[in-house]
């Protein structure tokens, strides 16, 4: 998805291109697919490219005349409207070039626009929606208004989700504006800067002030100032960041996905570090304080994060409330039985996902009460909602989504437990409950020390596709190995409540096509077994993933087992397994696992 950085310097250490190159290059894990940057002097420098950040450095190292102004700005562009070209990359400008404009998000009404100022004689020179943005700044300019006017103008004209920054010719001062897309600020000692998330220049500074919608922001080498539409000042709160720079690395891996699968047993000890006491049964959860026990639950959420949803939709429906999970593109709240006691939750690792917080207004609209359960600090999720859940997963860098799928599933089992009082609960014994939710970190590093999922992967390189079966708490499980599988690996992959497969999948399984059967001792394991009878009487290679190796080992070719918990917690540790065989796949096939093709970290259109 898009990614912005701005900076206005003041002309002290920092040389304002290598600001801006190694802002985009922070911002990389968002996913692009053209990049550019534009400098501010007499004249506006602009260079721009399709492809990866490489492309646009390589263009500036043979020519970086002009690019030694103060201020400027640059953009990684996610193309919505227009391939990957170097036309449809970001800065755009007007013929003149008095301004250059950066965007993250989509102008809804950009063809009305872009027809009334063609009447009016100008031209366009690319397919995208953001161009109309320096055209409506040159008309304004050149009915007198001055340059921080001509912005708030231009922006007023426009519908839909923008964050945007503007430098003009002459002028030290980065004009910006968000609604409905992420911008913060960064406060420096050798100038302010601008970018859609922090590690753009967290380098430089750790202070920050969060953008609201309907915020401007205007950054000058010495002063931050935002204001509302009418140009009224708001005053803004400071915040400080920690922050680790070794977690924006790799750490050793080669890849940042393998780093974060490695990370999952600290990322579950953060999040329920302080949250559960497990003698006396109970989970603490003081952002939540003034939350009462809903009458129903719905869940919100896009692709990993919607079988989160899935799997909390399981331990609130066994704990007697009544959930449901949706797609949150196919979710529209006044359709359904929503009111004040109805809670629905937007699961969002970025808190960003232009879906989910589409669903989370309409619930918002209808007058439930809603909660974002989330990973990014502030997030638009997070300012969205009446609560929040931070799942403290800390920063996940590769788009395939892993440690922050853990800590989801970890977090929704506390807000579970601390939703519905399970002191009598035969299913969830508190104590035991927490007990084994407090030992899922040692479960899981004893999976990433012995797993056989690297010489498992190596079997099936060339299989024609991948199925993967479970059932209960194990099915959401089942849809995420295949998920994760298709996602970075490029090949055919399926996901299936194990009960589901003689209803149709069946007919594609052959001794091509591995079956992954997820098998809790503890879980419907009888009924599971069956199933991988089904697919082994079709010569499908199996492999279990299971607690109890006994069991299964006359209807399986290959076991990968994890140590036996609760039938909740087990899906957890599971996953790790297949986590490992998509990861372990993908890297014998040289795939570009961190950034898989077509694909983006934080998708913020709709
Ligand atoms: O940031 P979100 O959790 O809202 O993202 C939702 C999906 O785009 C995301 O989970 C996606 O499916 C993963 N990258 C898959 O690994």
């Amino acid at each position: 998805m898009c990614g912005i950085i701005g900076y206005a310097g003041s002309g002290g250490d920092s040389d304002t291109l290598e600001v801006l190159l190694h802002g985009l290059g922070n911002l990389e894990y968002r996913g692009y697919d053209s990049a550019g940057v534009a400098v501010a002097n007499a004249s506006l420098s602009i260079e721009k490219r399709g492809g990866e950040l490489s492309e646009l450095k390589d263009a500036l190292a043979g020519n970086a005349d002009g690019f030694d102004g103060s201020t400027g700005i640059g953009h990684t562009r996610w193309s919505t409207h227009g391939p990957p070209t170097d036309a449809n990359a970001h800065p755009h400008t007007n013929a003149e070039e008095s301004v250059a404009i950066v965007h993250n998000g989509i102008i809804e009404n950009y063809l009305e626009l872009r027809e009334e100022l063609s009447e009016a004689g100008h031209t366009f020179r690319s397919d995208t929606d953001t161009e109309v943005v320096p055209h409506l700044i040159e008309r304004e300019r050149a009915g007198g208004a001055d340059r921080e006017t001509a912005f708030r103008e231009a922006i007023g004209r426009l519908e839909g989700s923008y964050a945007i920054a503007a430098v003009y010719p002459d002028c030290e001062t980065v004009f910006a504006a968000r609604h409905e897309s992420p911008l913060v600020l960064g406060l420096g000692s050798d100038g302010n800067y601008l970018a859609s998330d922090v590690p753009a220049f967290i380098e430089f500074t750790n202070r920050v002030v969060y953008l609201d919608d309907g915020e401007f922001a205007a950054l000058s080498p010495e002063s931050v100032t935002v204001s509302d539409g009418s140009g009224a000042p708001i005053k803004k709160s400071v915040e400080t960041i920690a922050w680790d720079p070794e977690d924006a690395g790799k750490s050793g891996y080669d890849h940042y996905m393998r780093k974060e699968i490695a990370e999952q047993p600290r990322a579950i000890r953060d999040c329920l570090r302080g949250r559960i006491e497990e003698l006396g049964g109970t989970v603490t959860l003081p952002e939540l304080e003034g939350l009462e026990t809903p009458s129903s639950v719905q869940f919100v959420a896009c692709g990993t994060s919607y079988h989160a949803g899935l799997y909390g939709e399981r331990l609130l429906q066994r704990r007697g409330i009544p959930t449901q999970t949706f797609i949150a593109s196919e979710y529209d709240a006044a359709r359904l039985p929503v009111d004040e006691s109805t809670l629905v939750v937007g699961v969002t690792q970025s808190g960003e996902t232009a879906d989910t917080m589409a669903a989370l207004r309409s619930a918002n609209r209808a007058g439930a009460t809603t909660l974002a359960l989330t990973n990014v600090v502030e997030s638009s999720a997070a300012r969205e909602c009446d609560h929040v859940l931070y799942i403290r997963s800390g920063p996940e860098i590769s788009v395939a989504a892993t440690k922050s799928f853990a800590s989801q599933q970890v977090s929704l089992s506390l807000l579970a437990t601390a939703l519905v009082d399970s002191a009598s609960s035969a299913a969830f014994p508190p104590r035991e409950y927490l007990r084994e939710l407090r030992r899922l970190p040692d479960h899981i590093q004893s999976v990433l020390d012995d797993s056989r999922a690297d010489a498992v992967a190596e079997e099936f390189l060339d299989a024609d596709a991948y199925f993967f079966i479970g059932r209960g708490y194990n099915a959401p499980v089942a849809l995420e190995g295949a998920l994760k599988l298709k996602e970075i690996t490029y090949k055919h992959a399926e996901g299936f409540p194990a009960g589901e497969l003689k209803h149709g999948p069946l007919a594609l399984v052959t001794e091509s096509t591995p079956v992954f059967a997820l098998v809790s001792s503890r879980e419907q394991a009888g009924a599971t077994i069956g199933n991988i009878k089904e697919v082994q009487a079709r010569d499908a290679p199996v492999v279990a993933v299971t607690d109890d190796p006994e069991s299964v080992a006359n209807h399986t070719d290959y076991v990968l087992e994890i140590p036996e918990t609760h039938p909740a917690v087990m899906p957890i540790v599971a996953n790790v397994q297949l986590q490992l065989v998509a990861y372990w796949l993908a890297n014998a096939l040289d795939r570009p696992i961190d950034k898989p093709r077509n694909l983006a970290k934080s998708v913020t259109v709709q």
